[in-house]
């Protein structure tokens, strides 16, 4: 059942061209599959093995003629072929009963496709792996009046009417590309248009679709799109190589988007935007993932994956790619430290336990059952970190070089991991990457969070002070050892007042002031630095330079010294979290106490003087007072009583509230009003930093009793001109539990009742909420009754199913075990709709056996209960086998 990697082999035939012609109709689409085959010389031969998923099939041709084929296990089987010839296989499908949303589907009356990654052989049987790369002219007919525009991949090369009411469009795309970067979209839509210039001097026309009346929400899109396009070509060379590139919106969509050659397809929630429905997080994914499917076009598409164990060469790639170009387009050192900050923050929350549970997988994994789980942090975000070092090792210019090589090397082709390693390496022969190539790809094929041990020693005599390292990685499924990763660890000291000190390696004759890298190749390794007067306070791993978990004993006051100090705002940060993380383990690990107030003065008068400092950026403040989030803390643990981490957490926000409520009122008083609205990283981090204080402000008022605030909150709510505004109010009087976000909810509702985006936030605000003596399950319960509530369309079932199961760890993990019947219950629900998002939801439970009882047995049971389930998709199984086995 599992695919291996070193299973791989080289496809026996190629397809040469691809001639498609659909006839679109909802209920029964035809397609006319034309296709030149050659055998692969390099094979090892064989009959013609086509891929094909619920099809109906009519009529198979082998040069004209009718051919003799099998099916065997729902492949299409033809012996006896020629060397080379004209395939021509004629199927119908269903798109509107296609509720996997995989293959052709219809949304709102509209068709789109989603292919990525074995969703083409739903449209027609063929060699449905990327590393066969076909011509495609793609021919769409259907009625004019429904479906008046007509889209597929490259240039449109003929249009015009049919009889009855019909019309026609053909497409060529020039490019070579695999099946999953097939795309059509036929509807009813308008676009936005920019015709741009771009530096080598080529036109384009730039379009973003939607449906009519959301038009007014394309304009960031489009902007993002641009700054796409200008910064790849001016940071990496890599131009814009069609006339024309298309940006689809659909409703109704398994992921975010998706890459298709010059016509992505975008979930709305990625698209649109304006200032009274969206947020200033919102603006920022959007402009990250039209990012993200843009950079796809060079990394991806014009060089793609030889076998889908290669997933992390592009996605991994393109993540890194998408990170660097947000940094890139802040106005200042601050704001890239920000994004680093959140980027670290979801590797850590999301990709940290994964790695440490029974779906944890190497970057490039060694077999899956079913592709589609391994869309995972892993592959995308560890994946960039493991990008990221490269950068590190070889420096920005030496990276550029490499990506260069890499694009020229492999331009049209499908290749692996290493070939993408080998092109930085060959780039820059004489850096560390090249001489430890071998060893560094251990990234690629090892899975687990390595741990780094760190101990100071400071010689007073010699004025010395040596550094020792010891990096352990614990097993993981399948992998029992691991072997000494590459890891570059950013490194600087400072003097007890927080001034950098000179960096001078025992036997070195360089100085480094400032960061220095030091890599990492053995288990144990140690470094010493002369010249250094008292003992030194450490700052390593600074931007968080490897993805690993960094333990060194810090005092509170070396944390005090660095949360103050550190030229390295990713540490200045970090200090805090550590000092946080600290006061809460212990809170969590003392029952005897477990009223006592959690966090001490000094970490309070810190968070005090970090709130008054008038030269730290709202952004980056908002950032140091969250507080490390219940799923990390959780991590943290060997042991995990999820109640217990929920209550010791929300006592330090009580805290935080009380103790720092005149700061929060000056916090408020100077951040609320930005003035008109703008999403730069500015603006929207005083917008955050408001919004967190309104919080704040509305919680201490709940343990005083309290009306203004709750007062003044409802009141920003209901003036709000922009949607961050307005949102954090209202989140503020949920989250304080106040009686006004009843009534403000409902004024919400209102408002926007027809902007699904907006319902879906209002959805997810109230499955998130939290918990009081067991209410929000009810809520939830209630909430799928609501009129608007679908469990068919994604957004909309994670809005309020994930929101429980998967964000609010407080309110989902029940004495009762109710919480995993609920959870049981809803998986089985949607693998029968829609398996994708079936097993996203199956891996809530993932961390099952680090569970506290009774919540360990209870958990295990529903995780039982589901994979007893008859029927169930491969996807869900995949999941709730790994996590039984765990
Ligand atoms: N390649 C897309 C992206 O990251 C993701 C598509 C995944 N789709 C899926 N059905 N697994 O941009
Ligand atoms: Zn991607």
């Amino acid at each position: 059942l599992a695919i291996r990697r070193e299973d791989y082999v080289a496809p026996a035939w190629w397809i040469d061209t691809v001639d498609l012609t659909f006839d679109l109709d909802p209920a029964k689409t035809r397609v006319l599959n034309r296709m030149r085959l050659r055998r692969n010389p390099d094979s090892v031969g064989g009959p013609l093995r086509l891929d094909g998923d619920e099809l109906n099939l009519a009529r198979v041709l082998v040069d004209g003629q009718g051919a003799s084929f099998r099916m065997e296990a729902g492949q299409l089987v033809i012996d006896n072929l020629p060397e080379s010839f004209e395939l021509e296989i004629f199927t119908t499908c269903c798109p509107v009963k296609n509720t996997k949303l995989m293959g052709l589907f219809v949304s709102e009356n509209t068709f789109f496709t989603q292919c990525e990654a074995e969703g083409f052989r739903r449209i027609t049987y063929f060699l449905d792996r990327p590393d066969v790369m076909a011509s495609y002219t793609v021919t769409l007919r259907a009625d004019k009046t429904a479906y008046p525009v007509l889209l597929s991949n490259g240039n449109l090369v003929d249009s015009g009417d049919l009889p009855e009411g019909r019309h026609f469009a053909k497409w060529v795309d020039p490019f070579r590309k695999p099946s999953y970067l097939f795309a059509l979209v036929a509807g009813k839509l308008v676009a936005r248009e920019q015709r741009i210039t771009t530096r080598a001097g080529r036109d384009h026309l730039l379009q973003v679709y939607v449906r009519a009346g959301d038009l007014d929400k394309t304009e960031h899109a489009m902007n993002s799109l641009i700054n796409s396009v200008l910064w790849d070509e001016a940071r990496f060379g890599l131009p814009l190589d069609l006339d024309r590139f298309m940006i689809v919106a659909t409703s109704d969509f398994n992921m975010g988007a998706m890459e298709n050659k010059g016509l992505n397809i975008f979930n709305t929630k990625y698209v649109l935007a304006n200032q009274a429905t969206a947020t200033d997080a919102d603006y920022s994914n959007i402009e990250s993932v039209v990012g993200h499917e843009y950079f796809h076009n060079w990394s991806g598409d014009r060089v793609t994956c030889r076998d889908w164990f290669q997933l992390s060469l592009k996605e991994g790639l393109t993540v890194f790619r998408d990170q660097e170009f947000s940094m890139d387009l802040c106005a200042d050192a601050s704001a890239r430290a920000v994004k680093r900050i959140e980027d670290v923050r979801v590797l850590r929350t999301a990709q940290f336990p994964e790695d440490a549970g029974p779906m944890a997988h190497p970057v490039r994994p060694d077999s899956y059952i079913e592709i589609s789980n391994f869309y995972t942090v892993t592959i995308y975000e560890k994946g960039a970190e493991v990008v990221r070092m490269m950068q590190t090792l070889v420096g920005r210019k030496g990276f550029e070089a490499g990506i260069t090589l890499y694009f020229k090397r492999h331009d049209g082709q499908a290749v692996t991991c290493d070939d993408f390693a080998q092109a930085i390496a060959d780039a820059n022969l004489d850096s560390d990457l090249s001489r430890l190539l071998p060893q560094f790809k251990r990234w690629y094929s090892q899975a687990g969070t390595p741990r780094l041990a760190a101990h100071g020693h400071y010689d007073a005599d010699a004025r010395t002070y040596t550094l020792r390292f010891e990096q352990t990685c614990a097993p993981t499924p399948g992998q029992p050892l691991k072997l000494p990763f590459v890891i570059p660890v950013n490194l600087g000291l400072l003097d007890a007042s927080g001034r950098e000190l000179p960096l001078q390696l025992d036997g070195a004759a360089d100085v480094v002031r400032g960061t220095r890298t030091l890599v990492l190749t053995e288990s144990a390794q140690q470094f010493t630095f002369v010249g250094v007067d008292a003992e030194p306070v450490p700052s390593i791993l600074r931007g968080f330079s490897a993805p690993v978990i960094l333990d060194f004993d810090y005092s509170d006051a070396q944390l005090l010294t660095l949360l103050a100090n550190d030229p390295d705002p990713f540490n200045r940060w970090e200090a805090g979290q550590r000092l946080a993380l600290r006061s809460a383990l212990k809170a969590i690990d003392d029952s005897a106490a477990p009223d006592a107030p959690v966090l001490d003065t000094a970490y309070i008068d810190a968070m005090a003087a970090v709130l008054r400092n008038p030269t730290l950026d709202a952004a980056f403040k908002e950032l140091v007072l969250t507080l490390p989030s219940e799923t990390y803390i959780a991590e943290q643990l060997p042991v995990v009583d999820p109640q217990r981490i929920h209550a010791v957490r929300e006592a330090m926000r009580a805290q935080l509230a009380t103790a720092l409520f005149a700061q929060w009122e000056a916090a408020y008083d100077e951040n609320h009003d930005t003035g008109a609205y703008t999403p730069d990283p500015r603006s929207s981090g005083r917008r955050a930093l408001a919004g967190m204080a309104l919080t704040f402000l509305c919680l201490a008022a709940r343990a005083s009793g309290d009306t203004v605030w709750p007062g003044k909150t409802l009141q920003r709510f209901k003036d709000a001109g922009n949607m961050t505004d307005r949102f954090n109010a209202l989140s503020a009087l949920v989250a304080s539990g106040h009686s006004l976000a009843a009534p403000a909810l409902a004024r919400f509702h209102a408002i926007f009742k027809d902007e699904a985006l907006v319902i879906d936030k209002w959805f997810s605000l109230q499955a998130g909420s939290p918990d009081r003596g067991g209410d929000v399950l009810p809520l939830v319960k209630q909430l799928m009754k609501h009129p608007d509530f679908s469990l068919k369309n994604p957004n909309r079932a994670r809005s309020v199913i994930f929101s429980y199961c998967s964000a609010n760890p407080g309110a989902f993990h029940r004495p009762d075990a109710a919480g995993y019947v609920f959870w049981s219950e809803r998986v089985c629900e949607l693998d029968a709709i829609n398996p994708q998002v079936a097993a996203r939801l199956a891996r809530s439970l993932d961390r099952w056996s680090k569970l506290a009882e009774p919540y360990r047995s209870a958990a295990r049971e529903a995780i039982a209960r589901v994979a007893a389930k008859p029927d169930l998709s491969k996807d869900t199984q995949e999941v709730v086998n790994r996590a039984l086995a765990d």
